[in-house]
């Protein structure tokens, strides 16, 4: 039997994570400057606060859910997003109770979703998102969306694409629902079997159906853009004037619908531009949330956030030729010839790593020859190397090799010679 990773999984080997420590550094850093605080929460939940708070009617919860029943009988889901975990974590703490409002929260983490694997779609992927919820200022819409185009620009990025929508407020959507449910309804039965049961719950959705696609009834179908109402309008138009004060370039798509059912008011998605990158485009999705934790029971607490997959920023990375500086290069590398040699040098390499100096050194009784083999494959900048004789007249011998120079330096002064090698 040969065991592999469950399909649209993936092992990141350790040539990979490193790159992705850094990705995490810059999220960290961006995310501190932005004053936005880390939250963990658990990988699964229960499986009514995905049906609740993404849709019903979503493909994220029909088709995509890993749902499972726990040995006490309750349904439970592993989170195919981070939205609705954060906003049950916000009311279930009495968040709105805190002074600093808005709350300003972010996360990274695995989700997973049961869908077809191809490049950049993954049944489990690493979302880093932001929420910040309490505050219906339309700047905050412009700050978040900055703080997902600064994580980009710090990664090196250019060649991206924010595309904006407003879905404007609950009142503008009743009557827009109400437009496609005349448009859509005499001809439902040329659509899908998806469509026809969303034809009364969600028609919107039917608008990004991936079956019904080219049908003409879509391309005719009325626009959201045309039931905004005065407030909605308002509102969209202090959120692009914010992005204009950043500096933000942004194209408006009134076809932009997002899949999950919470948004309202500003939509957002973040493209690849690069020529490089593959079929799927999206790097980064998110929306204004209003009503999302008054739905579980909480009060009013208006909210907007977004979420970008690893996987995916890596990718546009890779397709715009960008990478971080190389790979971490290990400090100094002990060579020990002989028994009595190994002690000492077992002790100078608990001694450099004290001084966080990053060292190893063999353990698979190399011969010399070896073990330089070692050191040259690992990138050492100092070799220190350890003979019998070395041991008796308590020295040591110091390479340095990016120079090939050596020097016999004694064991008391090793630390404080290396030091200065390194930072040269
Ligand atoms: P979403 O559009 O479903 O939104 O996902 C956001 C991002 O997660 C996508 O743009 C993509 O980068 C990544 N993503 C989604 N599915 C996959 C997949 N199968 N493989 C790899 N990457 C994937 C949300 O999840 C919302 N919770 C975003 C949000 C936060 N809205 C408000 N706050």
């Amino acid at each position: 039997m040969i065991f592999k990773t469950p399909r649209g999984t993936q092992d990141i080997l350790p040539s990979e994570t490193w790159k992705w420590q850094r990705v995490e550094k810059i999220i960290n850093e961006t995310c501190d400057t932005y004053r936005y605080k880390e939250i963990r929460t658990p990988l699964f939940e229960q499986t009514e606060l995905f049906q609740r708070l993404v849709g019903e009617t979503t493909d994220v919860v029909q088709k995509e859910m890993y749902t499972f029943m726990d040995k006490g009988n309750r349904s439970m889901t592993l989170r195919p997003e981070g939205t609705a975990p954060v906003v049950r974590s916000f009311v279930e703490h009495k968040m709105f109770g805190y002074p600093d409002q808005p709350v300003k929260l972010f996360y990274t983490g695995p989700m997973f979703r049961y869908e077809r694997q191809q490049a950049g779609r993954y049944r489990q992927f690493v979302q880093f998102g932001a929420e910040a919820i309490g505050s219906a200022d339309p700047a905050i819409d412009a700050e978040v969306i900055a703080l997902a185009m600064d994580v980009y620009k710090r990664a090196g990025l250019t060649k991206l694409k924010l595309v904006l929508n407003s879905l404007g407020d609950t009142e503008c959507r009743t009557s827009h629902k109400e437009a496609l449910i005349a448009h859509f309804g005499p001809h439902i039965e040329e659509f899908c079997g998806d469509c026809k049961s969303r034809l009364e719950k969600n028609p919107l959705r039917i608008l990004d159906c991936k079956v019904d696609y080219k049908n003409p009834l879509i391309a005719s179908a009325p626009s959201l853009a045309d039931y905004l109402n005065e407030e909605s309008v308002a509102y969209f138009k202090e959120v692009k004037s914010y992005l204009d004060d950043l500096g933000i370039a942004y194209e408006v798509d009134a076809n932009l619908v997002r899949g999950l059912d919470y948004y309202n008011h500003t939509a957002f998605e973040i493209m690849s531009t690069s020529e490089g990158f593959g079929a799927i485009t999206t790097l980064c999705g998110g929306g204004r949330y209003n009503g999302l934790a008054e739905e579980i029971g909480g009060p009013s607490a208006p909210g907007i956030g977004f979420a970008m997959s690893i996987e995916r920023l890596l990718l546009a990375m890779e397709a715009e030729g960008k990478s971080f500086v190389d790979e971490p290069n290990l400090d100094v590398y002990v060579i020990t010839l002989g028994e009595e040699a190994k002690h000492p040098g077992f002790k100078l390499l608990s001694e450099l790593r004290s001084s966080d100096i990053r060292s190893d050194m063999d353990y698979m009784d190399r011969k010399m020859k070896g073990q330089m083999r070692s050191a040259d494959r690992l990138n050492a900048q100092v070799v220190v190397i350890i003979g019998e004789d070395e041991v008796a007249e308590n020295v040591a011998m110091v390479k340095n090799m990016s120079d090939g120079t050596q020097e016999k330096i004694a064991t008391g002064e090793l630390i404080e010679k290396i030091k200065d090698i390194l930072t040269r």
